[in-house]
């Protein structure tokens, strides 16, 4: 009994309250006490006067008051006890359901409190991205009412995972308004904001499960075939029309480009802008597989698998791109494999192909960082998107 007490790590004497002593008559390997056990560990000693008053705790009175004829003892089962197993698994996942709740529930609460505070004077009181300090504010600070999020594990369209959110909010947005707050807030405040902006997301986004994170692949050290290989696909794919062939995001397109909000938006400038989403290839190759939601950039994942025949010629190119472009395309164009054996390929091989082809590309934007050095040092263009992390 005292050891069990102790396990349940609450005062014994609420226990007593709950007749729970009832439910320990039997040996400790029956399923009432491996129940008990389990609704031990799902109470928080400091909260659970607290509890009390809570859905969960209607469930844990219902259990046990059960009737004496319920309980159950380790041997001789029958078809009646398998009922009442099933019965009491039943109740046990519900009950946890309803602790997972309360304690997301109690998170946004505590989230709420630390957004209005740190956050709001930019996001705006409900989240809408409408605070007094957004008006100046060029990307304006992120609606989440339109649960449109940029920098994500998750594919096109989707939510980000939780720890999305957070790394967003420990490292912010290097080169936007979105400033850090790594040292500001403690690993369990940043979880409870980021549980809260869940709950500003629309309510038919919030309630579809989370996907997983897509792959990425783990990046090789640059060379430079593979640098030129990406620059292939670079023109091919034709990311020259929004980021500029020489990656100063001035390419033809960029003046026409508009966020979610219908306000103007800017491709990056690969050369001197730090990357948002981080500058690993790792992290590059991320940005291309999800696309950043709410802004004309678009995933590349299934573009990757491009073929042979897809890619047309240096002709179709011609008078957009410098003759010099035009001939690392045709130089480029016959090494690809056809539609054809990309179909024959099997799943290791298809995900091979594509593997290369995306941290070609992102050795290449990588490439044209230009950040470093006297020239940069002397010339600099804007000091006040400096990056804020290494
Ligand atoms: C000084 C203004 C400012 C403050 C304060 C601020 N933000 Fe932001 N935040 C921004 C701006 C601007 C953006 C959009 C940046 C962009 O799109 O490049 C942004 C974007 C975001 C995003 C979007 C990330 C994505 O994937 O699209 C999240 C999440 C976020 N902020 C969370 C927070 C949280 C949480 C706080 C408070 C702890 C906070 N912000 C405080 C300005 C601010
Ligand atoms: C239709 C225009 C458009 C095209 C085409 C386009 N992008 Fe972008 N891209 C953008 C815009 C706009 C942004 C800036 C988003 C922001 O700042 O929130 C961006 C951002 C990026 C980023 C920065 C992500 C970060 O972490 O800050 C990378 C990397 C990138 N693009 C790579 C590419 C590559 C590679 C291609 C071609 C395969 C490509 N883009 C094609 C418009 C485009």
């Amino acid at each position: 009994m005292e050891q069990f007490a102790s396990s349940l790590q609450c005062a014994p004497l609420s226990m007593r309250a709950f007749r729970l002593p009832m439910v320990m008559r039997t040996s400790s390997r029956s399923l009432e006490y491996r129940l008990a056990m389990k609704l031990a560990s799902l109470m928080n000693p400091v909260s659970f006067d607290r509890m009390l008053l809570r859905p969960a705790c209607v469930i844990v009175i219902g259990m046990a008051c059960l009737p004496p004829s319920c309980s159950l003892s380790a041997a001789g089962e029958g078809e009646q006890s398998e009922t009442i197993r099933t019965d009491l698994d039943d109740r046990l996942s519900r009950l946890e359901a309803a602790a997972e709740r309360d304690r997301r529930e109690q998170a946004q609460r505590r989230g709420a409190v630390l957004f209005a505070r740190s956050c709001a004077a930019c996001h705006g009181r409900q989240g809408r991205g409408d605070g007094p300090g957004s008006m100046d504010l060029s990307p304006r600070p992120r609606n989440f009412a339109a649960g449109q999020f940029r920098f994500r594990t998750t594919p096109t369209g989707a939510l980000p995972r939780l720890e999305d959110l957070e790394r967003t909010i420990r490292r912010g947005l290097p080169g936007s308004g979105m400033p850090a707050f790594d040292d500001l807030f403690s690993s369990g405040e940043i979880a409870d904001l980021s549980a809260y902006l869940y709950s500003l997301a629309p309510p038919e986004w919030r309630e579809a499960p989370l996907p997983e994170p897509v792959r990425v692949p783990a990046a090789v050290p640059p060379g430079a075939e593979i640098v030129s290989e990406g620059r292939s696909i670079f023109l091919l794919l034709e990311c020259w029309t929004c980021h500029g062939l020489n990656g100063s995001g001035r390419g033809p397109s960029a003046g026409s480009l508009r966020d979610e909000a219908g306000l103007p938006i800017r491709p990056t400038d690969f050369r001197h802008a730090p990357l948002k989403g981080g500058r690993r290839p790792e992290d590059v190759m991320r940005a291309l597989l999800t696309g950043l939601n709410g802004t004309p950039m678009p995933s590349y994942g299934e573009a990757m698998l491009f073929a042979r025949e897809e890619l047309g010629s240096a002709s179709s190119f011609a008078g957009r791109l410098p003759d010099a472009a035009l001939k690392e395309i045709d130089a480029f164009i016959p090494s690809c494999p056809t539609r054809e054996q990309i179909d024959g390929m099997d799943e290791t091989q298809r995900n091979h192909l594509r593997d290369h082809r995306l941290e070609a590309l992102a050795d290449y934007v990588l490439s044209f960082d230009r950040r470093k050095g006297f020239w940069y040092w002397l010339f600099r263009e804007r000091p006040e998107n400096e990056p804020r992390l290494p």
